[in-house]
């Protein structure tokens, strides 16, 4: 099977990495050539990682998925390669007017026959794919970060995926050795509808310094078996993509809980993005060893301390 795949952030490298280690060739572009010419290496190395904690006994395992992974610096010729592939990914900021603008331009060069795959973590598939212009070939499929790690994929059709489209992706992710299920198309689909609303609260709960964030990880981690607690997963998932993702599904809901709070807004104006900028909720200087960051500096307990926030 060959993929496309469109963005080589957090969760396009998660993606190369598996289609390229479970022997799939992937074509992949990104319009940040930094955040590009990284990508190949990045992969490489989540691949060496995933051969160690899974014991895999092949010595070729990471050079063979070296060998399936293409990065092009010009679009013209991601497009070229594109159009020879099964499967285009689109991996981009979580923005739909982005995501449409993006596809409506992209999708219309590709043959027919090449299916849409979205990896929104929220938003809703429809708008998509009637932007790409091949709505019974279109679907999200949204990976859990970091998706070598994390099999569970969430399979949502939109209003005209036709039952071919949904049983070619479930039997293509099996194939890559994920894990599809069925999740309804509403914002934030069946995981992140749960988990997001979570996730703001926690961040609430810090902002009015009723909690510190050592504590609130060692309390999920060690009373709901969490891998980690809710503040290291935000520096994963990264404070922008939080931001975005909050923002969205905050408009498609009205619902309050969603609303980004001003602690997260502020992260971002900060440039403290999480584990790969070195800060977010921890510091990450030794990103073996993160410390969980003082911020009651953040805390907003009065009129006053309000005032100090605005930005
Ligand atoms: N971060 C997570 O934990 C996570 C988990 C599941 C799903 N998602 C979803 O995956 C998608 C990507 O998130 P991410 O965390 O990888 O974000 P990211 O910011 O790490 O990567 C997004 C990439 O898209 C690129 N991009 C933006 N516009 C582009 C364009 N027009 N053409 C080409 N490239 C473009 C950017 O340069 C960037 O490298 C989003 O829809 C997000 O909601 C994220």
């Amino acid at each position: 099977m060959k993929f496309a795949i469109l963005g080589t952030g957090v969760m396009g490298r998660g993606w190369i990495t598996q289609c390229s280690m479970t022997g799939h060739e992937v074509h992949c572009y990104d319009d940040n050539s930094k955040i590009l010419s990284g990508a190949a290496e990045a992969s490489e190395k989540f691949t060496a990682k995933v051969a160690k904690k899974f014991k895999i006994d092949d010595p070729d395992f990471v050079s063979k998925a070296r060998k399936n992974t293409n990065t092009y610096e010009d679009k013209g010729a991601f497009i070229e390669a594109a159009k020879r592939c099964d499967v285009f990914l689109e991996v981009i900021f979580e923005d739909l007017e982005l995501k449409c603008t993006v596809l409506s331009e992209l999708l219309p060069q590709l043959p027919e026959k090449v299916v849409f795959w979205s990896n929104t973590s929220s938003l809703d598939i429809n708008p998509m794919a009637e932007a790409g212009g091949r709505p019974d070939r279109s679907i999200t499929t949204h990976g859990m970060n970091p998706v070598p790690m994390m099999p569970g994929v969430e399979v949502v059709p939109g209003a005209r995926t036709s039952a071919e489209t949904v049983e070619f992706t479930r039997q293509t992710l099996l194939d890559m050795k994920k894990a599809p299920f069925l999740a309804p198309n509403i914002p934030g689909f069946w995981v992140n509808r749960l988990l997001i609303p979570q996730m703001l609260d926690a961040v609430r709960l810090l902002e009015q310094g009723k909690i510190r964030v050592e504590d609130g990880d060692i309390g999920l981690l060690t009373s709901l078996g969490h891998p980690q607690g809710t503040f290291k997963l935000h520096d994963f998932v990264t404070t922008p993509t939080m931001l975005r993702v909050s923002l969205e599904m905050y408009h498609a809901t009205n619902d309050p809980r969603m609303y980004p709070p001003l602690i997260l807004i502020r992260m971002v104006k900060n440039g403290e993005f999480g584990a790969g900028s070195g800060k977010g909720f921890y510091d990450w200087c030794d990103p073996h060893k993160p410390k969980a960051r003082n911020l009651s500096r953040y805390v907003i307990g009065s009129a006053e301390d309000m005032a100090d926030h605005v930005i």
